[in-house]
């Protein structure tokens, strides 16, 4: 066991903490050891609680309080989605084409990360973010300038002032359907809120509201930008050609990411 005695102030992982997170099932135990050993800092006492919520099976990014994506470490406080390397894909597709100066709106932000990545790899937008979960407002404040960050269902969060200003309209909403989460690794289905992972019986229902209200918001040219499975892309697809928002189909073998993006005309 690891005691306050022997946690090294100089970040020497201690060997059992790697064996004990092994034994829990955690593929990369020594990476895991190493960011827990940092976050507690030389505090054993700490050092040996965060092991013991991992063990019990708490997300790491819960226990750590941050998650990494596209090089950043995104503030997620407990119960908020944990922002997945997939969703990368959504930032690469954003940034592409994306005007300089750009207004871009994450919606359904969780903890903002996509947000953030965008505004991080492209200084000169203006990233506004809305979140119904006030637990993921509160960690998206965090990673954004809060008074940028809407809290409320979709767009009623949103200010009028951005009718129509919104040139990447980037969403990453919940698309499980209601009968897969059961199936969901433990770490999301006991771990994340059901708002953040349930998407109705076909997984499209918070996507559909999302579509049919997006052009009231989307600059003249705006784009609108879905990340979907690849087996609903489709159907995904389908909700952007009824709202007049001409669908492509974009898909990143390497990430397993798909995003469906649909302009407004000019
Ligand atoms: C799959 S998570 C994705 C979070 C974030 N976009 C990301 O990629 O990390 C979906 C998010 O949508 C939020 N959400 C669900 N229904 C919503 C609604 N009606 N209005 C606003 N946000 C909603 C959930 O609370 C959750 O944070």
């Amino acid at each position: 066991m690891t005691s306050a005695d022997d946690v090294p102030a100089d970040g020497v992982v201690p060997d059992d903490l790697v064996t004990r997170l092994r034994a829990a099932g955690c593929v990369f135990a020594e990476d895991e050891a190493a960011l827990l050993v940092e976050a507690s800092a030389g505090d054993g006492g700490e050092l040996e609680r965060m092991l013991a919520r991992r063990v019990a099976g708490d997300p790491l990014e819960h226990i750590l309080g941050w998650a990494e994506f596209r090089g950043l470490r995104i503030a997620v406080g407990p119960g908020v989605f944990v922002p997945r390397q997939r969703t990368g894909f959504l930032v690469e597709t954003a940034l592409r084409d994306l005007p300089a100066k750009a207004v871009v709106l994450d919606l359904c932000c969780g903890s903002g990360a996509v947000g953030a990545a965008i505004a991080a790899e492209a200084p000169g937008c203006m990233v506004y973010a809305a979140e119904l979960d006030p637990a993921a407002v509160a960690s998206a404040r965090r990673n954004l300038p809060p008074e940028r960050v809407f809290e409320g269902d979709l767009y009623a969060a949103l200010p009028s002032a951005l009718t129509g200003r919104v040139d990447a309209l980037v969403v990453n909403a919940p698309y499980v359907p209601t009968e897969a989460i059961a199936t969901m690794p433990p770490e999301a289905r006991l771990h994340e809120a059901r708002l953040a992972l349930d998407g109705g019986h076909d997984g499209l229902d918070v996507q559909r509201r999302v579509v049919s209200g997006a052009i009231e918001w989307l600059a003249p040219g705006g784009r609108l930008l879905i990340e979907t499975s690849e087996h609903q892309a489709p159907l995904t697809a389908a909700l952007f050609e009824a709202a007049g928002l001409h669908p492509q189909i974009a898909r990143s073998e390497d990430l397993d990411a798909t995003v469906v993006t649909g302009s407004r005309q000019v």
